[in-house]
């Protein structure tokens, strides 16, 4: 997580007016990680100049997921890269741009997305996929895809962003239908808001914390199921509540014992599980493949949105226009970010969704 520090104006960047940092390597404030499960130190890192197709960004606000969580612990394999700058929740304003780029200029006001759109590609042009074929998520990458290089320096050395989207697109989820929700942190409780703005007549919630169910109920969860409690599977609690299984269930903790669990929680025939969670596990899918025969299973990037096309109407529309998503329900705590490492403990622990940091 980086942003300009706070003396950012000795630089004369003022939102809008163009800048005298263009084409610069840049001097920034940002929490880097030296190694697995170190506290973040509060470092001056240099940040080179956008190339071509890239845009600088001045962060003002940044968050914290899970993911961040398993990077910083260096329990994904792929992603054991260290020193880092975490952080893929954010938002900001656009600092400078780099050669090619055309929809975008200084002091416009941004959410950068992990998940790329160019517009042009197969990809882009069908309505089955957000997954551009030329800039799509890649979990294993932590350089530029231009030339393969980072552009965030500390000390000589490199430094290094869904859950409404995945009930209305990749579950469809319809009036009057059963939800089942593993995993209650920021992702699962989005599924949750997602499933009750969409008329889900059940909405089962499982976690092993019993302390998120109550935001939980705030967030339209109907039932509540705490494996801890019984000592048959979750999924045989799930199908009994719901009289045969859900119609569908997300999986939403990042275990892949609770992807079997929300896989069997669905009703034979027509049941659906998607996908959420990251696995940093390197284990296989736990499932027969005779099972796929009866219920089936998907996986969610992004909330399917596609970033650039879609994601803004659906801000327009759902979050400043009508304000039907309770997306303040989601922010449980904000800190300055210089309390990084607070933050960082807070969702370990599992008691924020969300803690805003601000820069
Ligand atoms: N059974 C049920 N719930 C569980 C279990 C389990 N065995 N293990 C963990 N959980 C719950 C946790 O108690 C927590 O409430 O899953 C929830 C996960 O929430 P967060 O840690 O806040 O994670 P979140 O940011 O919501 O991300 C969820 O999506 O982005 C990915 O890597 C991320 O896999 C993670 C998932």
């Amino acid at each position: 997580m980086a942003g300009f520090s706070s003396d950012d104006d000795s630089n004369g960047f003022h939102d809008g007016d163009g800048n005298k940092t263009a084409g610069k390597v840049i001097k920034c404030k940002a929490a880097v990680v030296w190694a697995p499960g170190e506290p973040f130190m509060m470092e001056e890192i240099e940040v080179e100049a956008p190339r071509r197709l890239e845009v600088r960004l001045r962060i003002l606000f940044t968050s914290i997921c899970h993911t961040d969580l398993t990077a910083w612990m260096g329990e994904n394999e792929s992603q054991r890269v260290f020193p880092r700058v975490l952080g893929h929740e954010a938002a900001g304003v656009v600092e400078s741009i780099g050669e090619g780029v055309e929809d975008l200029r200084p002091g416009d006001r941004v959410v950068p997305v992990f998940n790329g759109e160019c517009g042009d590609c197969a990809a882009c042009r069908s309505s089955k996929t957000n997954l551009c074929c030329g800039f799509a998520v890649d979990p294993n990458r932590s350089v530029m895809r231009s030339d393969g290089r980072v552009r965030f320096y500390c000390a000589g050395r490199d430094g290094v962003r869904r859950g409404v989207g995945a009930a209305w697109n990749a579950a469809n989820v319809d009036e009057g239908s059963k939800v089942a929700i593993f995993g209650l942190g920021a992702v699962g409780l989005a599924v949750a808001e997602g499933a009750r703005l969409r008329g889900a007549a059940q909405i089962i919630g499982v976690d092993i914390n019993t302390d998120k169910f109550v935001k939980g109920r705030e967030m339209g969860i109907t039932e509540f199921v705490n494996p801890q409690d019984y000592t048959k599977s979750v999924h045989e609690v799930v199908r009994e509540l719901s009289k045969g299984g859900v119609d569908y269930s997300f999986e939403c903790s990042g275990n892949l014992d609770v992807l079997r669990q929300a896989f069997l929680s669905t009703h034979k025939g027509w049941g659906l599980t998607v996908v959420l969670g990251i696995h940093p596990s390197p284990r296989m899918l736990p499932l027969h493949p005779m099972e796929l025969f009866e219920r089936k299973m998907v996986a969610s990037v992004f909330g399917d949105f596609k970033p650039k096309s879609q994601l803004p109407d659906i801000i327009n529309k759902w979050i400043i226009g009508a304000n039907k998503i309770n997306l303040d329900g989601f922010i449980t705590h904000e800190l300055p970010f210089t309390e990084i490492n607070q933050a960082f403990q807070l969702l370990s622990e599992g008691k924020a969704l969300r803690c805003l940091l601000k820069l």
